[in-house]
């Protein structure tokens, strides 16, 4: 795929490589070493986080600051802190208590490779970790920006945003939701770490009008229901080797999700619409948003 014609941007493959190089990068240098002590602790941080994992969430914050105009090094910081709470919310969401999942990013589960204990532990780590660096002094935001950033970021990792969301999910294993009852659910333990990506990605950039922000948070807000629709589709119709974990295991543990409740087709439909109407928000921004457009599409034609 590539950008239109018109576009800044030459090509997606390159945009992709060197962003998700960039991350890489980025991440490497935030976590702390296997060789510091406490070593197995350490070293279960690094193999949730380095090496795998589409990075759609840091991608969605380099791309919104590249809309709005910001560089790329004032992103680099919120941009692995979301990704660092998201590699958390994955440790947590394997356990034996959550989905008991043995296979993650095509390689064994944390608490598989490292215990429980360490997994629990790896999950609190990151999370910190993630809060330590989006309130360094040195940012280079406005201490006023900076704020609300570390307020939306905790308020969409916590009760009201991905951790009540995945509080739902279990309470619901082998119950009937609602329509409204499951979106509600896919919006906080998805939605709402996606939302936050945007939305960081934006606050860097002080000049950001109102209006933008509105819009920018209602794209979010479609893009991350129709993230946790297509991996709700993906857990019926892909397969473990393309996925990198394990495919049926919402079926295997009677989860509610978008096929079980409406069927496939009518999953799918909706995520299409999702995508449509978040195409329709970024029309209404004036400024280059091809490269949200882009993530939003990979969004609900992933396969994996
Ligand atoms: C998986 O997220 C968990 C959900 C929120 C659905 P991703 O599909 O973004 O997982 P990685 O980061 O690419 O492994
Ligand atoms: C998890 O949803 C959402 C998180 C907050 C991690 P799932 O349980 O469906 O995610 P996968 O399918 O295991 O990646
Ligand atoms: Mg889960
Ligand atoms: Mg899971
Ligand atoms: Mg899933």
């Amino acid at each position: 795929m590539t950008f239109p014609k018109n576009s800044s941007v030459s090509s997606t493959d390159n945009w992709l490589k060197n962003l998700q190089n960039r991350i890489e990068q980025a991440l490497e240098r935030a976590l702390p070493s296997a060789t510091l002590p406490p070593k197995h602790l350490h070293e279960a941080m690094r193999y949730a986080v380095l090496g795998k994992g589409k990075r759609v969430r840091p991608l969605l914050v380099y791309s919104t600051g590249a809309t709005l105009g910001a560089a790329e090094i004032i992103l680099d910081k919120p941009a692995i802190a979301v990704e660092l709470i998201h590699a958390y919310s994955l440790v947590h969401d394997d356990l034996p208590s959550m989905d008991n999942d043995d296979l993650r990013r095509g390689h064994p589960t944390c608490h598989k490779v490292f215990g429980e204990t360490t997994a629990l532990l790896t999950g609190d780590a990151l999370q910190s970790l993630a809060f330590q660096i989006l309130s360094d002094p040195a940012l280079g935001i406005p201490e006023k920006n900076q704020i609300r950033m570390l307020a939306l970021l905790a308020e969409a990792a916590g009760s009201r945003g991905m951790a009540g969301g995945q509080a739902i999910d279990l309470e619901s294993v082998g119950k009937y939701l609602n329509l409204p009852e499951l979106e509600a659910m896919h919006k906080l333990k998805t939605g709402a770490l996606i939302r936050a990506s945007v939305l960081l990605g934006a606050l860097c950039c002080p000049n950001a009008s109102q209006s933008i922000l509105e819009n920018l948070d209602r794209f979010a807000q479609c893009i991350g229901l129709a993230f946790q629709i297509q991996d709700d589709v993906l857990d019926v119709e892909s397969n473990t080797a393309i996925l990198g974990k394990p495919q049926g295991s919402d079926l295997a543990r009677d989860k509610p999700t978008y096929p079980s409740l409406l069927g496939l087709d009518q999953a799918k439909i909706r995520a299409k619409g999702l995508l449509e109407e978040a195409h329709q928000i970024l029309q209404a921004i004036e400024a280059p948003t091809e490269r949200l457009a882009w993530l939003a599409n990979f969004i609900v034609a992933r396969n994996y």
